[in-house]
């Protein structure tokens, strides 16, 4: 059976992924990339860091697959404005259309957490990176998200979070268990490191606040929360008033830990 993607493909959710750059994201590949590397991008959404990515690596071959097709049109628009070649298709992490050792980058951001099967994905981004080459993965844990000032819908919203991914058979504490499960799927040659976001510019909180605002109202979390009997309408708009509090706060702050590893195949 198809895994279930918690977030969806929303407009309020694709905001949020269309403010992700090379830089904010993929900070940690960046010294790896060169001109001319092949490079596939799995579960690249709306495509901002592909496309970032493939800017560095033109004139290699890059791809962006993502298991959905809602995400691609406005990623095969946004690489003709910015003027680079990404072949964006559909395509499923657990079954790659293409041949053994056929890119020297294989890249995932935050994809490996929404998985009920990591493991095999990682084997499988394994199985079509080149020998020498690497695979790249970065997941949030959702455990160490912390914000200031503290507020009980916050809270509501981490728990809620946690209960509704695991529910999907995903684990929301991806960050801290991507060594285990690169090393589960026989890799051994990996370089674990974090990387974080912090929002508390102004602009940066009016924008994560209402993105996560409008996600507790309507989207496929707060869908599958209702349906999964997790909680009640009136729970998510407590949760999306809280979201709006924080971002109106003068002293609101978020920080959210990523890890990432550097796997050489
Ligand atoms: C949180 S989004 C990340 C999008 C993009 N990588 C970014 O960081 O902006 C996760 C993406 O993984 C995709 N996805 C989920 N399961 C997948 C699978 N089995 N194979 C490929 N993509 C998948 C989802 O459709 C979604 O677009």
């Amino acid at each position: 059976m198809a895994d279930t993607y918690t977030h969806g493909h929303a407009d309020a959710v694709l905001a949020s992924h269309r403010r992700r750059t090379a830089e904010n994201s993929a900070g940690y590949l960046l010294p790896h990339l060169r001109p001319g590397l092949d490079l596939l991008d799995v579960g690249c959404g709306p495509g901002t860091i592909t496309v970032d990515l493939a800017a560095r690596v033109a004139p290699g071959r890059v791809v962006g697959l993502d298991v959905s097709a809602d995400p691609l049109e406005e990623a095969r628009a946004l690489a003709g404005r910015a003027g680079v070649a990404v072949g964006f298709a559909v395509g499923d992490v657990y079954a790659l259309d293409a041949d053994d050792g056929s890119f020297d980058v294989v890249h995932a951001h935050q994809v490996l957490q929404h998985l009920t099967d990591p493991v095999a994905a990682l084997r499988e981004m394994a199985r079509v990176c080149r020998p020498g080459g690497l695979v790249a993965v970065r997941d949030v844990d959702y455990a160490a998200v912390t914000w200031y000032p503290a507020d009980p819908g916050l809270d509501d919203w981490l728990e809620l979070y946690h209960r509704v991914a695991r529910r999907n058979g995903a684990e929301p504490d991806a960050g801290r268990r991507l060594l285990a499960w690169a090393h589960a799927a026989g890799l051994r040659d990996v370089t674990a490191s974090t990387g974080s976001w912090c929002w508390a510019a102004p602009a940066e909180r009016e924008w994560w606040g209402t993105s996560w605002a409008a996600r507790a109202s309507a989207s496929s979390f707060a869908e599958q929360a209702v349906a999964y009997g997790l909680a009640d309408r009136e729970r998510l708009e407590a949760v999306a008033a809280a979201w709006l509090r924080w971002a109106a706060a003068d002293d609101g702050w978020l920080g959210m830990l990523h890890g990432e590893l550097l796997i050489r195949v």
